[in-house]
Parts: structure tokens; C-alpha cells; sequence
């Protein structure tokens, strides 16, 4: 038997291998929760990072059931690229109980909604196309822009959604430089990252400039169905396409059972204008001739069993209290400089720090504290977001949400201590206010102060670490 040769230095190694790359892999950026999971599987460390669903509610019993029921040599064998009929049945029931009139054939699964974003990626964007997101946008869709070479234009979000006047402003600025955006990608209902939904005005108005521009919108609704307050408002693509007889031009819908079932099993979908609907089945057969059969029968299995709605108002009811708790204790644990966002629903709440604290530094603090959150930048192509974080209320225990977000206080409190001291400002004071001190910050998130916010929640303070290098600016200047 052969012994087993020691490993070589990556970096020798990626230099050997340097000119077999394709460019493209230069823009080529990792995902920072794929990062984190490798950190956030140790037992021992609190997660607030990933967008994690609790699968744990899911019945173990029902779930062996399901399994059982599985026809074995179908769900063996592959099948069509656009997806199992039940599972496109089951998808357009879904879309109907958010006001969605579909027709089966014009629906493609996927595999999850990451596939989706991928293959419109893919089918739209030659390399220096302009895709327009939000900021911050969903983290997971940075990597696939820069994949492709997309040139990425982030609109500021704030409480009401993507601010459709600074849209306006970007197209009418791209026109003149003879440009346009191959589309627009928006998460309407309570955002990943920040957790603000788009009023019902700023709907209109988009759909409307889709139209007079003849421009596609991707709207990307996991969390559409995980609302803990107010009233539901209706999707882009309910507005574009209103009855089962109008046509959608515009709207490219992705939808995902991840957050209503299971991340696991990696069924997504695609419901696209019926133009674009042969090449995006194309754009998957080459990726992976087709979604898992074994998984598109649990989900078919799982649909034909009964109703699905119960299960998703009883993650509802639970991540409704997780969020409550999250609130509480940002308040109680965080400095007055810091704001956060109040989300109606989903699973994240957006966090903005003052701008001498940078995240990712404060990350590798928080993990020798075994916390994780995610650093704002990774939900922004341009390197904003460095004062800010996300973080997830669904997948941990009321407990371990109150300490996980203690131990974040206990950090940032040592930051706000520690420039305090560098800076002679008493710790703990705002760092607002004279202007000299915290200059506007270009690259800072425009305060995606979210939702309507309780008195006494939302703005609460936080204050933070003095960032490499900034504090250095800040000294010479003041000296
Ligand atoms: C906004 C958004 N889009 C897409 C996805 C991808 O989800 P999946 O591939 O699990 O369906 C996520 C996952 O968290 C998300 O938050």
C-alpha cells in the first residue's frame, strides 16, 4: 500500500496552478455563511449567523412516514429538468395562498432558491452587465453576481424597502451612459439581511417602471408566508400578472420550500415569463439535468398528506417570540450609538454599530467568545457595510439567543471602552454629534432604520471598537 503524502502549502499549490483559472474566478468571492457553518457547527459556539430554519419542530414520525411512501424506483431515478408534476402542483398551491394565479408549466424547480438566482444569473448577465440590488442585499447572491461578472449596483434600502427615487435616479444614470440593467433584484418581504418590507406604494411604483422600461425584476419571497405582524401585502408578481389569464412580462418569481418545510431538501423554483422559460431549463441541464427525485417525492409526498399551512403558522408562532426575544435583549445588552431594525417577519434582524467599529475584526472577537453573527460586508458587492451585522433569530433557543446576544454586547461594551480610552472620549458615549469625531461614513448602509419601531425599541445603543487604520486618520487628523 501506498503512504499517504503529507499535504503541499496551498499557496505553493495555488500558484502551480494559477494560469489553468478562468478569469473569471478572480471576482470569484466565498459566502461568508458558507464560511461560517465550518466555525458554527462546534457545539459550543452560539450562532446567530446563518439564516437557519429550526427543522427540529418538523415530526420525526411523519417524516419516516413520508419516507416510507416514497415510490423507492421513481425516487431512485432522475427526473424531467423542469421538476416532478406533483411538485409543481404543490408549488402552485403555495403560490396561491400568497394571492399567485400560476399556471403548472410555466413553474421549473430548483434546486433551492440559490439555483434560481444562479440560473437567471447565468441565463441574463455577460460579464460587465449591470444587475441592480439592494443594500445591503441577500449575501448569498453576492458570490453569484460576481460569478458572472456582473457589474453590481446596490439602491439603499430603508424602512419602506428599496428607496425607488434613488432607483429612478440610477437608471436615469445609467441611460445616459447608454446603459441598462439586464434586472433588478429585490427581496420585497422582510429582507435578508435587513429585515424591512417594501411598502405597498414602492411595489406599485416598481412594477410600474418595469413595465415602462421593459425591465425584469427578480423577486426573490422565502420569507413571504413567515409574517408575525400586520397585513400581507401582495407580491410583485400578483401585481404584474393579477388573474390566471393576465401575462407576465416582467417579473421573474423565485419562491423556496426551505422556510416553509426544509432547507434540506433543496427544492426551490423558478416562475418565469414563458420567453425566458426554455433557456432557463436550459441554463439547468447543464448545471444538473435535474433536482433531486428523492427529495421532489418527500416534498410531493409531504403536500399530498395533508395540509402544509398548520406546520408554517406553528414556525410563525415560534419565530415570532424568538424575534421578541432578540429585541429584548439587543436593548438590554447593546450601547446607545448602535440600531437596529424591527422586522415584521422572517429571520433576521439588521444591526449598524458606530462607524469606528468594523465587523468582520469584531467577528474573530466574537468567535474566541463563541458567538457568530454575520459581517455586514458580505451582504454588499462594493465593501460597504463594515459597521453593521446580521443576525438570525430562528434557529436558537430563546436562551442561547440572550446569550449569544449578551456575549455581542459584552464586545462591542469593550470596543466603545477601549476607543474611549484611545480617543480620551469618556466610554460609552455616543460618538455622534460633533461632527469632527465621526465623520459620515460613505461607505455605511443608509440606515435601514426598518420598520416602524416600537418607543423605546429599535434605536437603541451600541457603541463600538476603533476599526484598523481608522483610528490612525482619526488621531493624525485630530492631532
Ligand atoms: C433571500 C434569499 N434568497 C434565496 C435563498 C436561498 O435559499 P434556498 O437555496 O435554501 O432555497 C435564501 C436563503 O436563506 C434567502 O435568504
Amino acid at each position: 500500500m501506498s503512504e499517504r503524502r503529507p499535504p503541499r502549502s496551498s499557496a505553493h499549490e495555488l500558484e502551480r496552478y494559477a494560469g489553468l483559472f478562468a478569469s473569471r474566478t478572480r471576482v470569484m468571492r466565498s459566502s461568508a455563511m458558507r464560511d461560517l457553518m465550518a466555525v458554527t457547527v462546534r457545539p459550543e459556539v452560539i450562532s446567530l449567523a446563518g439564516g437557519l430554519p429550526d427543522t427540529s419542530t418538523f415530526d420525526p414520525a411523519l417524516f419516516k412516514e413520508l419516507v416510507g411512501r416514497m415510490p423507492s424506483a421513481a425516487a431512485l431515478q432522475y427526473g424531467p429538468s423542469e421538476g416532478l408534476q406533483g411538485v409543481r402542483d404543490a408549488i402552485v398551491s403555495v403560490m396561491a395562498a400568497e394571492d399567485m394565479a400560476v399556471d403548472p408549466d410555466e413553474v421549473i424547480v430548483t434546486t433551492g432558491g440559490q439555483q434560481a438566482i444562479d440560473l437567471v444569473t447565468k441565463t441574463l448577465i455577460d460579464p460587465g452587465d449591470v444587475v441592480i440590488a439592494e443594500a445591503p442585499t441577500y449575501p448569498g447572491a453576492v458570490p453569484t453576481f460576481c460569478a458572472y461578472e456582473a457589474d453590481v449596483i446596490q439602491i439603499d434600502v430603508d424602512s419602506d424597502g428599496m428607496r425607488i427615487d434613488a432607483l429612478e435616479q440610477t437608471l436615469a444614470a445609467l441611460d445616459a451612459a447608454g446603459r441598462r440593467p439586464k434586472f433588478i433584484y429585490t427581496i420585497p418581504n422582510f429582507q435578508n439581511p435587513a429585515g424591512v418590507t417594501m411598502s405597498l406604494e414602492r411595489r406599485l411604483a416598481l412594477v410600474e417602471i418595469a413595465r415602462e422600461r421593459e425591465l425584469i425584476v427578480l423577486e426573490d419571497n422565502p420569507y413571504g408566508m413567515l409574517r408575525y405582524e400586520g397585513e400581507a401585502l401582495p407580491t410583485l408578481r400578483s401585481l404584474e400578472a393579477p388573474g390566471p389569464t393576465d401575462e407576465n412580462d416582467f417579473v421573474i418569481y423565485t419562491g423556496t420550500m426551505s422556510k416553509i418545510l426544509s432547507p434540506g431538501v433543496r427544492v426551490g423554483w423558478l416562475v418565469a415569463p414563458r420567453p425566458l422559460l426554455a433557456k432557463l431549463v436550459l441554463g439547468k441541464q447543464s448545471t444538473d439535468l435535474c433536482s433531486s427525485s428523492l427529495a421532489q417525492h418527500f416534498v410531493s409526498e409531504y403536500f399530498a398528506s395533508g395540509d402544509w399551512r398548520p406546520y408554517v403558522a406553528s414556525l410563525c408562532e415560534l419565530y415570532h417570540r424568538r424575534r421578541d426575544v432578540m429585541l429584548d435583549a439587543l436593548a438590554e445588552h447593546l450601547p446607545a450609538a448602535a440600531t437596529w431594525t424591527r422586522p415584521h417577519g422572517g429571520l433576521f434582524i439588521w444591526v449598524t454599530l458606530p462607524d469606528y467599529i468594523g465587523t468582520s475584526d469584531l467577528l474573530a472577537r466574537a468567535l474566541a467568545e463563541n458567538v457568530a453573527f454575520v459581517p455586514g460586508e458580505a451582504a454588499f458587492a462594493d465593501g460597504r457595510g463594515q459597521h453593521s451585522m446580521r443576525l438570525n433569530f430562528s434557529s436558537s433557543t430563546d436562551e442561547n439567543i440572550r446569550e449569544g446576544v449578551r456575549r455581542i454586547g459584552k464586545i462591542v461594551a469593550e470596543q466603545v471602552a477601549l476607543y474611549g480610552t484611545l480617543t480620551g472620549r469618556p466610554s460609552g458615549a455616543p460618538a455622534a454629534g460633533g461632527g469632527e469625531t465621526t465623520e459620515a461614513t460613505p461607505d455605511a448602509p443608509a440606515a435601514p432604520a426598518a420598520e416602524p419601531q416600537a418607543p423605546g425599541e429599535g434605536l437603541a445603543s451600541v457603541l463600538q471598537l476603533p476599526r484598523r487604520g481608522a483610528l490612525g486618520g482619526r488621531r493624525s487628523r485630530e492631532a
